[in-house]
């Protein structure tokens, strides 16, 4: 059995940071999105796993490199444009060959793995097997329409869905997917979609069969998608100190300092994970925060946040909350006059003033 991550896309929901990176690599609790997906499939028995990549291929291969970290092996392949989750399929089959797979969305997090998934499929053999769960607006995803454990019809975002099943970002598919992304023609959005690839499956009489995913289930495309997987994540930490906390500050609740780190006269509230050689002087660090390696924050609030690397905070008045800060990033409170904001910000960018 081999694995397929899908790390192409255009990430436009995360702009501007995926103007210049990933979005797979956004660290959730200091862990690029993507490894979680890579542990996952390592954590079901998957060895042999191919890599889907665009633009920002070599940025992904840097930090992913052969796989060997997770005992796996790692094949890129090379996506000419964000064609389609089953156009990603179309050009896996040279690499998939007639084995049966997993495809897993790069941007996707499931707290329990998908071992029991993986299983089920080993088990009864289906030409494909989606994972679902329920979810309170099915109206805004794809939804399956179910008869038992099989799937008799998917509908994308329907105006009234006759389940509350969506799909998650993991597939189970045996080599039939490959003359059903054949077939298939390209969306209204100019994609060729799984959804209808799937279908093609099911209206060829072949069986698709469902699994209900136990845990939660996070798709990080969006700003409070992933830092609501960022709060997921910092919850199952298992707290560690291995950075300097001076005297003078105060470690409550679940918290991680790595090495190199140096917390004074500060109060650092956990969830929460501070890297590698960060300086937190004088600050206040909230719940659900990650703070990446060589971040400084100085007498500044923050909470609910992800501050990537080597930004920097200094002196705000306000609290800073609900926050994806890039690599590099400076906020920082001047004197003098005029008393006034100054900005320097990309394309896209967000600032959201009191
Ligand atoms: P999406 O989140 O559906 O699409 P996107 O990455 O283009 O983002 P946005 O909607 O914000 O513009 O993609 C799901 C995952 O699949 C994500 O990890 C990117 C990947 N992907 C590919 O590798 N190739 C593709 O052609 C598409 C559409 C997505």
């Amino acid at each position: 059995m081999k694995g397929l991550i899908l790390s192409g896309g255009k990430g436009t929901r995360l702009r501007p940071l995926t103007f210049t990176s990933a979005k797979q690599l956004v660290p959730v609790a200091n862990k690029p999105v993507l490894f979680y997906g890579i542990e996952t499939l390592a954590a079901a028995g998957i060895r042999e796993i191919g890599i889907v990549v665009g633009d920002t291929r070599a940025e992904i291969e840097a930090a992913v490199r052969d796989g060997s970290q997770w005992g796996v092996t790692v094949t890129y392949i090379a996506q000419d444009a964000p064609r389609g989750l089953a156009h990603a399929v179309l050009i896996a089959e040279p690499f998939i060959g007639n084995d049966p797979f997993v495809m897993y969305l790069g941007d996707n997090l499931l707290a329990k793995g998908i071992v029991p998934f993986v299983e089920e499929f080993a088990a009864t053999r289906p030409a494909a097997q989606i994972l679902l769960t329920p979810v309170p607006h099915p109206e805004q995803y794809g939804v399956a329409e179910t008869d038992g454990d099989r799937v008799v019809r998917l509908v994308e975002k329907p105006k009234l869905p006759r389940s509350n099943l969506a799909l998650v970002g993991v597939y189970m598919f045996g080599p039939a997917i490959f003359d059903s992304v054949r077939r298939i023609r390209p969306s209204f959005r100019n994609e060729l979609e799984i959804t209808d690839a799937i279908q093609d499956l099911i209206d060829r009489g072949l069986e698709v069969r469902r699994h209900v995913v136990d845990g939660w289930w996070k798709d990080t495309g969006r700003l409070e998608d992933m830092l609501e997987a960022n709060r997921l994540i910092l919850d199952t930490l298992t707290p560690r100190i291995d950075g300097a906390v001076d005297g003078e500050s105060r470690i409550e609740g679940k918290v991680v300092v790595e090495p190199g780190a140096v917390i004074s006269g500060s109060v650092v509230r956990g969830p929460v994970i501070i890297g590698h050689d960060a300086q937190i002087r004088d600050a206040y660090i909230g719940p659900f925060t990650a703070i990446m390696r060589d971040v400084e924050i100085n007498g500044s609030e923050i909470e609910h946040s992800i501050v990537m690397e080597g930004s920097r905070i200094t002196g705000l008045t306000d609290r800073v909350t609900d926050s994806l800060i890039g690599r590099g990033v400076t906020i920082v409170r001047r004197s003098g006059k005029p008393a006034a904001l100054r900005f320097m910000l990309g394309d896209r960018s967000e600032v959201g003033l009191r």
